[in-house]
């Protein structure tokens, strides 16, 4: 029995990833880069068993539904092809915030679970490889196992044998390089209507207006790269906020529409607070939570005003964390002997 627990958290895409590169492989059509959060975590146990006669995952308690299944088994086939060992695995997964609280759970779930199968499988693979491992599966996921602010390239191949080209996240940034909170404002608790990889795909098939996102998000990214290596909050925000509405304006006009009226209002209120002299800018993903980026000691006045907004249920403050770790520690699994918490970043 090989077994491992990894632990992940969500990130936040300042420049959005949105649409892939046509051909073979999930490799993003757009560069990105993210903040990873602190205090919201995926834990992931794999445990590989000969007794097995498939995997199994289990998400909150429950058996994972058929997609998220399906991509899971996925990536265990990919490390067993890597180990050349065999085995089936059993996954048990679990995200300390809720699911539907708009951050993105898929981005840590598929990290925590390339870290945690690798090291089950003995694979002695560094972060980069695990990255690419986890982007397979999900992209935002590749920028979750590092610390920080992640930047994620986008894909060179348009097409080719997935398995051989090789695509990692990578940290730019340490979180103390330029210090920002986050404040996730939870609009709804159901589930999205459409999911990010069939969103992303309308927009680039039906959007009258993809071409444009296709050759602005790049140089929205360069630009927002430039201001955070400078240190430049006000600008870094302010283009973290124009690539969420060119993403959801691209997305919109194909009919992929993820706002809600509380969207609004929230977008609505970031911008009362900019007139009011307040450092705040929004950004959105594939739902209709706003989330807010400010200065720490901006935090508490503007979670404030968000939970105020109608529309807003609940707002959650979240700050920088770090990337995704083995917890050598977790009960059940062997202690290796000189192997520490293998941290990932
Ligand atoms: C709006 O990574 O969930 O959050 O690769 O199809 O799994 P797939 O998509 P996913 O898309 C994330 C989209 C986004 C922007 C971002 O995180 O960059």
């Amino acid at each position: 029995m090989s077994e491992a627990v990894a632990v992940a958290h969500p990130n936040i895409a300042l420049t959005k990833y949105w649409g892939k590169r046509p051909g073979a492989g999930r490799f993003p059509a757009v560069p990105s880069l993210s903040v990873t959060l602190a205090g919201l975590s995926t834990r992931t146990r794999v445990r590989f068993d000969q007794a097995l006669a498939a995997d199994r995952v289990v998400l909150n308690g429950v058996p994972a539904d058929g997609e998220v299944e399906a991509r899971a088994v996925e990536l265990l086939a990919r490390v067993r092809a890597a180990s050349g060992d065999p085995r089936f695995a059993e996954v048990e997964t679990r995200n300390d915030f809720p699911t539907a609280s708009g951050l993105a759970s898929s981005a840590s779930g598929f990290a925590a679970l390339a870290l945690a199968a690798a090291k089950a499988s003995g694979l002695a693979w560094d972060a980069a490889r695990v990255s690419d491992l986890a982007r397979q599966s999900s992209v935002s996921a590749a920028r979750s196992l590092f610390g920080g602010y992640v930047e994620l390239d986008a894909g060179t191949v348009a097409g080719g044998s997935p398995a051989s080209d090789f695509l990692a996240a990578r940290p730019i940034a340490p979180g103390g390089h330029l210090p920002l909170a986050v404040l996730v404002c939870v609009t709804s608790e159901g589930a999205k209507a459409i999911g990010s990889t069939t969103g992303m795909q309308t927009t680039l098939n039906e959007s009258p207006y993809a071409e444009a996102w296709l050759s602005h998000a790049p140089r929205l990214h360069a630009r927002l790269r430039a201001a955070l290596l400078a240190r430049d909050f006000a600008a870094m925000g302010a283009l973290a906020e124009s690539s969420a509405l060119a993403m959801h304006a691209s997305a919109i006009a194909a009919g992929v529409v993820y706002w809600t009226g509380a969207t609004l209002e929230a977008l609505q209120a970031v911008r009362g607070l900019r007139a009011a002299g307040v450092l705040a800018f929004a950004t959105v993903d594939a739902g209709p939570h706003v989330k807010i980026l400010v200065q720490p000691e901006d935090a508490a006045r503007v979670k404030a005003t968000a939970g105020a907004v109608p529309g807003v249920r609940r707002v959650i403050e979240a700050s920088i964390g770090e990337g995704a770790c083995i917890d050598a520690t977790a009960a059940g699994v062997r202690a290796e002997a000189g192997v520490e918490a293998a941290k990932a970043s």
